[in-house]
């Protein structure tokens, strides 16, 4: 690691900060989740019910902002809001969730095992109503969250404020804290990114119900342009992508710009079995992303930012205009399958081919940037941006290294057996849709049998945009990506086309036009009789949309 640095030659380049937050204008100090407050750490004891009250935000810490809504909580004392609840593997979690707004809602555990009375799809807690859910905390240490889902709503109720964090301990994260001698709040930091508009409350329009809702701004923990102070020493960045719909090309770069490389120690399950060296990754709507810096051979004074960068957002949608009537022009390619319609003959033996060819001879930017409504110009998807300032203001001795290994290494799933679900992703008459299908609740196009493997083959269509693909209930192993975008491509870590945050286990997977992703699926049910699930896509417009399907176990 000190190689790293010393290679680069960077963050040691003692330049002034204000080099790095010219974008930003007056920096404030990121909030950092403590005892109380703003996402605060709420560590329940055995037995405890946790209270949360969906409803209006009240006071939150001075300047951050935030939508008009909030879940929160008292103990012993302080109050919270967002807590970031603090579970241990193995220890069951009693939430009873209070509706104080004026639409139902419901709670769902992103990421976690649980079984359908706990999965947030149903029941609706109505206005005024109450839920309590209660579960065996099963999954991997590390970071997961939770917010509304009442289907048709969940963009609004996120976007305006709702949602909080889950810090699941196991035994490899607390030895990884010991190794490195961290803490939440001292060497390790937690960061919500959210896009938000200035203007209050979630609106949603014609264009953002086709592409998602694009913010003017990004709020890390509630606050634009932030700094977070830091010793010299290796710093731990757990990030939550909160975002309704903007996908993030994430770096580092030292205050004069030059880019420095990280390590992706984790992801939406927890450790990587060892830390991956990186200059980027992407991150979209409810990924994670848990990295080390290295800040050891900094100098008082240097600063370093994490950024998005410039990507391609690939917002393909071929004729789709940004005034929302979408689906004239799109519907008449698409047809029952638009992978045949684009390709003709040559789609029939390899879907592929025939959009290659046709997306080599479109220009890539061209048609872009439609993202959103007059106004959401402002910040394109795509488009960098400063998002936190690592200021370093104390210089201490360490003696810690980087673990070379993390977590026991996980067995890849053995897909001899398997039986292979095609799922396609695209656009007709109006909706987003998975294998030509809109949601409609109750039904389960997707049945799978207890106990089986199953091997998903995720494939987006070249006129569409990226998808963000998430299960639930099922943690999955990203096996292989195909026919990525050259921009994803040139982040591949081994010869499958895998990005350092596929590895490991994944709730949900992006999914690039053109592109193919296979996972696999081990559907081993911890719970008695059949449950149900859904898979849809984390952008969170496509998802109330309907770009959603019904999940059976049984
Ligand atoms: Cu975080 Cu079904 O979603
Ligand atoms: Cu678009
Ligand atoms: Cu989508």
């Amino acid at each position: 690691m000190l190689q790293t640095l010393a290679a680069g030659g960077v963050v040691a380049v003692g330049a002034p900060l204000h080099a790095a937050a010219a974008t930003c204008g007056a920096a404030t100090s990121l909030v950092v989740p403590a005892r109380g407050g703003f996402l605060g750490r709420l560590r329940p004891s055995a037995g405890e019910t946790v209270v949360l009250d969906a409803g209006r935000a009240g006071a939150l810490p001075r300047g951050i902002a935030h939508g008009p809504l909030a879940y929160r909580a008292r103990r012993d004392g302080a109050r919270f809001a967002n807590p970031t609840l603090v579970v241990r593997r193995g220890d069951r979690l009693r939430v009873r969730v209070v509706n104080g707004l004026d639409a139902p809602t419901t709670v769902h555990w992103h990421g976690l095992t649980v079984d359908t009375r706990n999965d947030g799809l149903l029941p609706l807690i109505e206005p005024g109503g109450a839920y309590e859910y209660a579960f065996e905390v099963r999954n991997r240490g590390g970071l997961y969250w939770f917010h509304p889902h009442p289907h048709g709503a969940t963009a609004g109720q996120v976007h305006d404020g709702l949602f909080g964090l889950l810090d699941v301990e196991d035994d490899e994260g607390i030895a990884l804290r010991r190794a490195l001698d961290i803490a939440p709040g001292a060497g390790e930091t937690t960061l919500v990114l959210q896009d938000r508009r200035s203007a209050g409350r979630y609106v949603r329009s014609p264009a953002a119900a086709i592409h998602g809702f694009f913010g003017e701004a990004m709020f890390v923990n509630g606050s634009a342009c932030a700094t977070l102070d830091v010793d010299t020493r290796i710093h731990r960045l757990r990030i939550v992508n909160a975002c309704n719909a903007r996908t993030l090309l994430l770096g580092l770069k030292t205050a004069t710009g030059r880019a420095v490389p990280f390590h992706v120690i984790g992801n939406d399950g927890g450790l990587l079995a060892a830390p991956v060296r990186t200059t980027a990754a992407f991150l979209a709507s409810a990924e994670r992303l848990d990295v080390l810096v290295d800040l050891r051979d900094a100098a008082v004074g240097d600063a370093l930012v994490l950024e998005t960068r410039a990507f391609d957002p690939m917002h393909a949608e071929v004729d789709m205009p940004a005034d929302g009537d979408a689906d004239a022009g799109h519907a008449a390619a698409a047809g029952a399958d638009p992978h045949a319609a684009h390709g003709a003959a040559a789609a029939a033996v390899d879907p592929h081919a025939a959009h290659r060819a046709s997306a080599a001879a479109a220009d890539p930017h061209a048609g872009h940037q439609h993202g959103g409504e007059p106004g959401a110009a402002s910040w394109p998807e795509g488009t960098p941006r400063d998002l936190v300032t690592l200021r370093v203001r104390r210089h201490v001795r360490v003696d810690r290294d980087l673990p070379t290994s993390l977590s026991a290494p996980l067995a890849a799933i053995d897909t001899t057996d398997a039986r292979e679900r095609p799922l396609r992703l695209g656009f007709k008459s109006g909706h987003w849709r998975i294998n030509d299908r809109v949601f409609v609740m109750g039904e389960t196009p997707i049945e799978v049998a207890r106990g089986s493997t199953e091997v998903w083959l995720l494939r987006n269509y070249h006129t569409s945009m990226p998808h963000a693909m998430h299960l639930h209930g099922f943690a999955f192993e990203v096996q292989e990506r195909e026919t990525s975008p050259a921009q994803v491509a040139a982040l591949a870590v081994d010869a499958r086309g895998r990005l350092a945050a596929d590895l490991g286990r994944k709730d949900t997977v992006l999914v690039w036009p053109g592109e193919s992703v296979r996972v696999a699926i081990r559907f081993d049910l911890p719970f008695d009789g059949e449950q149900t699930y859904v898979f849809h896509c984390h952008n969170l417009e496509h998802e109330d949309g309907g770009m959603m399907l019904g999940v059976r176990v049984a």
